[in-house]
Order: C-alpha cells, then sequence, then structure tokens
C-alpha cells in the first residue's frame, strides 16, 4: 500500500524514481507520479493505472538530480490524475503515505486563508497546510514543527521545496520511511528492499522525526526539534525477489516455495529434537495474539494449539479492533503480534499500545527489519523469504508453524520432531497429487462457495475463504460446521460447492453429521480429509482430497495447501490478475 521514494545526489534521479516505484509496485496502488527539481522549479508528471503508464510519459535523461515519487493507494478521493501524488501547494510539494485524520478541520481553516484546492485528498491538505506555516516564516523546519502540532493521523511525507533547491525534507509518523545513504547521495524510500540496488546502508526515523537531507548532509531532527544523532544501519534482510522463475504467477511460485520455507523455520528453530531460539509462551498468565487478515487467521489456529498444549488462555484480536476496546491486559501477558510485512498499521498500532500498559510484546514477522519487527521486545522471523503475491501463502504457512512449534514446546521430543521434519515432503506430495485446475473448474462459475469445519478445521475454512475471494472474487463464506444450520443453510441450494475440512478424530462424527446436511439440500461438497480418517463413505461427498497423516494436529496445517491451489487455479481460470487482485494492497500502511 503506498510507496514512497526520493532521491538526493550526483545521478540523474528519474531512473532512480522509476526503478523504486517498480520495487514498490508489489505493495500495492492505484496510480503513481513523480515530482522532480530543475533549477528552482518543480516539475510534476502523473499517471493513473501501472507505473508503465506513468514511465512512457517520463524523459529519463531529463537533468535533474532531486525528485521523490509516489504509488499511491487511494483513501481520500478516487484514483484519479488529479488525487494522485504529488501534490503542490504554493512551494511545497510532497508525497504522503498514511491518512490525516483532521484533514476535513483544517481543510475549513486554509479555505477561510484563501486555500484553494485542486484534488479531493487529505494529502493536499497536509502540502497546504505546511506552505501555509512556510509562507508565514520562510522558514521550512519550523513549518514542518507547526504542522506536526496540528495533523493527526498517519503520514510519512517526502518534500521538496521550490525555492530551496538541494534539498529534500521526510517527516515521518506512524507510516513507514527509511532514508538511504550512499557515496553518490541519500535516498528515501519505504521499505529498504527499494533500494538495495543502490545501497544497504540506511536510517530508520522514529515516530515525530523530521529530517532535512542534501547531497552531502543528512540532519535528523526528533519529535521536540532538536537536532540528533543519526544511527547508520545495514540492512540484514533478504532483497525483494521479482523473479517468478518457470511459474506463470507469483502465487504459484510462492505456494511451491512451502516446503522450503517449512524446512528453513526448522533448520533454524528445531536442532537436536529441541526448540531453539523461540519463546517460551508458558511463564505468562494469558496470551493475546493481535493480526489482521491472514495473519489474524494464522492465530486462531494458534490459539487452538496453544491452548491445548500449553494450557494458557488465548485471546485472537482484530489489530483494528483491539485498538479501540476496553482491554484487560496485564504485566503478566504477552501480545503476540504477527504480521508478514511488518508494517501493518493496524498491527503496529496494537503493539504500540501493548507496550504501553507493560506487556511483553512477542513480534512473528517475515520482513527483517520492519516496523513491528523493531517495535517488538522479542522478534521471531518467519523466514518465508520475500512474498510478492498480495495474497499470502507461504508467509501465512510459516506463521502458523512457528505458532506449532511455539504450542508444542513442552512436548517437542524425538518422536514430536520427526513428524514435524515429515511436513516438507508431504507438502510436496499434495502439491502434485491432485489435479487443482479439475477441481476449480467445478466451482469457477458459482458465485458463492462455503467452507466448514470444526475448531482447527474451522481457522482453515477462514483462510481458504479468503484466499478465494481475494484472489477469484468468488464470494464465499467459511463456518464452524454446526453453525450452518443456525442459518446460512438457507443459502445452500442444487449445486453449491461447500469445502469440508475434516482432520480432527475427536469430532469426525459431529462434522460429517453436518456435512451430510448440507449434501442432502444439494450441496457439492469437497472433502478435504486427513488419511487417518479416510473411510467417509462415498455418498457423502463428491470430490475429495486426502491429506497424507503425519500426526493429529499437523495434518490439519496441511490442508491449506489445497485451498490454496484451488483459490489459483479458480482465478485462473476466471482471468483474474492472481498476483495484485483489484483494490488490495500487500503492505496496508493506513489505519
Ligand atoms: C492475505 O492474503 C491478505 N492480503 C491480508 O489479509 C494480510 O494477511 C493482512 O493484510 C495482514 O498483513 P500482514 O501479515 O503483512 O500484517
Ligand atoms: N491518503 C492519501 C490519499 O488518498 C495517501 C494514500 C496512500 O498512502 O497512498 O491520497
Amino acid at each position: 500500500m503506498c510507496g514512497i521514494i526520493g532521491y538526493i545526489g550526483k545521478k540523474k534521479a528519474l531512473p532512480i524514481l522509476l526503478e523504486g516505484l517498480k520495487a514498490l509496485e508489489y505493495r500495492g496502488y492505484d496510480s503513481s507520479g513523480v515530482a522532480f527539481l530543475k533549477g528552482k522549479n518543480v516539475n510534476i508528471i502523473k499517471a493513473v493505472g501501472p507505473i508503465v503508464a506513468l514511465e512512457k510519459k517520463l524523459n529519463l535523461d531529463e537533468d535533474t538530480f532531486v525528485g521523490i515519487g509516489h504509488t499511491r493507494w487511494a483513501t481520500h478521493g478516487v484514483p484519479n490524475e488529479v488525487n494522485s501524488h504529488p501534490h503542490t501547494s504554493g512551494a511545497v510539494t510532497l508525497v504522503h503515505n498514511g491518512i490525516i485524520e483532521n484533514y476535513n478541520e483544517l481543510k475549513s481553516f486554509l479555505e477561510v486563508e484563501g486555500v484553494k484546492f485542486k484534488s479531493e485528498t487529505d494529502s493536499e491538505v497536509a502540502a497546504a497546510l505546511i506552505n501555509y506555516f512556510y509562507e508565514k516564516s520562510k522558514n521550512i523546519l519550523e513549518a514542518i514543527q507547526k504542522f506536526k502540532g496540528k495533523a493527526k493521523g498517519s503520514y510519512a511525507i517526502g518534500l521538496i521545496v521550490s525555492n530551496d533547491v538541494n534539498k529534500i525534507y521526510v517527516i515521518k509518523n506512524m507510516s513507514p520511511l527509511i532514508i538511504g545513504i550512499s557515496e553518490d547521495g541519500h535516498y528515501l524510500a519505504s521499505d529498504v528492499p527499494a533500494i538495495l540496488n543502490r545501497t544497504d546502508k540506511y536510517i530508520t526515523l522514529l515516530d515525530g522525526e523530521y529530517a532535512e537531507i542534501s547531497f552531502e548532509s543528512l540532519v535528523l531532527y526528533d519529535n521536540e526539534g532538536k537536532e540528533k544523532c543519526i544511527e547508520i544501519k545495514t540492512f540484514q534482510g533478504d532483497a525483494t525477489c521479482i523473479d517468478k522463475g518457470k511459474f506463470e504467477h507469483f502465487m504459484l511460485k510462492e505456494i511451491n516455495e512451502e516446503p522450503d520455507v517449512v524446512k528453513t523455520i526448522l533448520t533454524k528453530y528445531l536442532v537436536n529434537d529441541a526448540l531453539k531460539e523461540l519463546p517460551d509462551l508458558s511463564k505468562y498468565r494469558g496470551v493475546t495474539i493481535v493480526a489482521c487478515g491472514s495473519a489474524m487467521h494464522a492465530g486462531l489456529i494458534g490459539k487452538y494449539i496453544i491452548e491445548s498444549h500449553l494450557n494458557i488462555p488465548v485471546t485472537v484480536e482484530i489489530a483494528s479492533e483491539f485498538k479501540y476496546k476496553k482491554l484487560l491486559l496485564n504485566k503478566e501477558d504477552v501480545v503476540i503480534a504477527i504480521s508478514q510485512s511488518g508494517e501493518t498499521a493496524d498491527t503496529l498500532a496494537a503493539v504500540k499500545i501493548a507496550k504501553s500498559v507493560g506487556c511483553h510484546t512477542i513480534g512473528i514477522v517475515n520482513v527483517k527489519e520492519s516496523s513491528i519487527a523493531r517495535e517488538v521486545d522479542n522478534v521471531v522471523y518467519t523466514l518465508a523469504g520475500s512474498e510478492i503475491a498480495v495474497a499470502t501463502t507461504k508467509a501465512y504457512l510459516a506463521q502458523v508453524i512457528i505458532l506449532y512449534l511455539m504450542g508444542f514446546r513442552n512436548e517437542m521430543n524425538k518422536t514430536m520432531s520427526t513428524s514435524f521434519l515429515k511436513i516438507p515432503n508431504q507438502i510436496s506430495k499434495l502439491i502434485t497429487s491432485y489435479d487443482y485446475e479439475k477441481i476449480a473448474s467445478y466451482i469457477e462459475k458459482n458465485e458463492s462457495v462455503f467452507f466448514i469445519g470444526r475448531l482447527i478445521d474451522y481457522a482453515l475454512c477462514m483462510e481458504g475463504s479468503l484466499k478465494l475471494k481475494e484472489v477469484s472474487y468468488i464470494h464465499s463464506e467459511a463456518y464452524a460446521a454446526g453453525e450452518l444450520k443456525h442459518g446460512t443453510i438457507s443459502l445452500i441450494t442444487d449445486g453449491t460447492p461447500v469445502f469440508a475440512i475434516l482432520t480432527d478424530q475427536n469430532i469426525a462424527d459431529k462434522t460429517i453429521s453436518n456435512i451430510k446436511e448440507v449434501k442432502v439440500r444439494g450441496a457439492k461438497v469437497i472433502l478435504i480429509v486427513s488419511e487417518s480418517l479416510d473411510n467417509v463413505s462415498k455418498d457423502v461427498y463428491d470430490e475429495k482430497i486426502v491429506i497424507p497423516s503425519i500426526y493429529k494436529e499437523i495434518d490439519s496445517l496441511l490442508s491449506v495447501i489445497p485451498l490454496q491451489l484451488i483459490a489459483y487455479y479458480c482465478a485462473k481460470l476466471r482471468g483474474c490478475a492472481i498476483d495484485k487482485p483489484r483494490n488490495l494492497a500487500k503492505s496496508v500502511t493506513v489505519e
């Protein structure tokens, strides 16, 4: 979601900005634009749609050495050229990621002061407010400080001033932004991988901080406006891999990487039949998991595993809700934030709240050195490598595996570790054993699909359903199998596809009864069943996928692989933009 890039240095700026915007593309966007300085003049070029539309308008050989660029994921105002960034007000031109929450109030104030607005965005209001203060004092640093005092919300801002030709200014509050440092100049970017081709040295800014950047110098200011020492870091994470290899889409490539991801995790965290480096949850009174989307679904599986195996109560909270509800946490609790990107604004905010009430915080994070990884007390990396497809697959599985390992802590022994070590092979087998495209062809024409299961199987249903919705745009619902008859069964008619997951011996009979309930009402049942329970009579299902048995709950997690593949093939059959589904962003950096 939104990408910011900037450059000031010895090299021509436009090729660098374009390269950076392309590297940030995976985050999701609907329009893009750049602003660059030529002498005292600010030039702005924008385009709606893919970056190539912008590229066509650029003269990459332009003699400009200072520029800022942006991919916009619209929050305020439709995605059109006027609303896309950069925005100018007087001498100030900026790109912005985030949301200025009190923009309406600020806009009314500025309109009274005679400011005219061209766009519907909150970002133009930010530009106008900074320019308003700048016009009064002609001191941009003072204007930034005043802006911070008035603007509420989240903002990562890259800014140039038309009279101040050799500078870029940045401001950061609750949205990601880093400054890259190299011999040829300075960079700014939403994440370090976007500039890794140029430099691996960077500095991070804390919320409320801002900086003044020229070719030779970099001055960092803290929240109060005092100059601050710069601490240069060297990036240790993975470079974003933007090569699909032999696969048609990143989503398919990433599903095929799952066996290796699990191997990598086990090699790192399971050594000589014991867990290494993973936090021991049994010392806490309770566990609260905060996350969004698929990461929250991973958390739900974690809840079942941790509660059953460590006997600690676990609450799973949608991060965007957690922030606004009464919290009954105390210092004996641990809060676990799960996030692939490590940049999800709601999850990051939840971590800050948890810290403020004195809870220990753990992050289960994929992107190294991301904001959440830096914010938590203890980070566990999921080691899934770069995930480019917006719909998460391998990173979700990695989160689940980490939660399983943490939950099985007290039972980890030779037998258990042997079971875990079987997972990669069984995933590979599952990927190749079925014609998922054929199964997808049975449902791709339907407008509504159901997923049913109980306990962990239900949590997996939620993820399967989300995956299908995200990439194929087929509406689906996940239901706890026993809950369907409390209303939603009215939607089951002749031919309605129902995926039923059955991997738990203890509740198998109950789930089978629920499957029969939909079957007799005409549902087309696709049964996903673990090998050890594969004795369900044929009249209960239409299609069957058998999950190779390893060990009770471990079998359950494998059932997500067929669901990911079926979602992928449905999307393919329906001609959807699989890796970048409409309206979605990889990294949701606004609340
Ligand atoms: C997954 O396919 C989604 N696109 C989405 O639900 C995602 O899991 C969610 O936005 C959380 O992202 P994070 O893991 O990067 O925090
Ligand atoms: N709120 C701003 C807008 O709608 C910025 C969105 C973004 O982060 O891309 O333009």
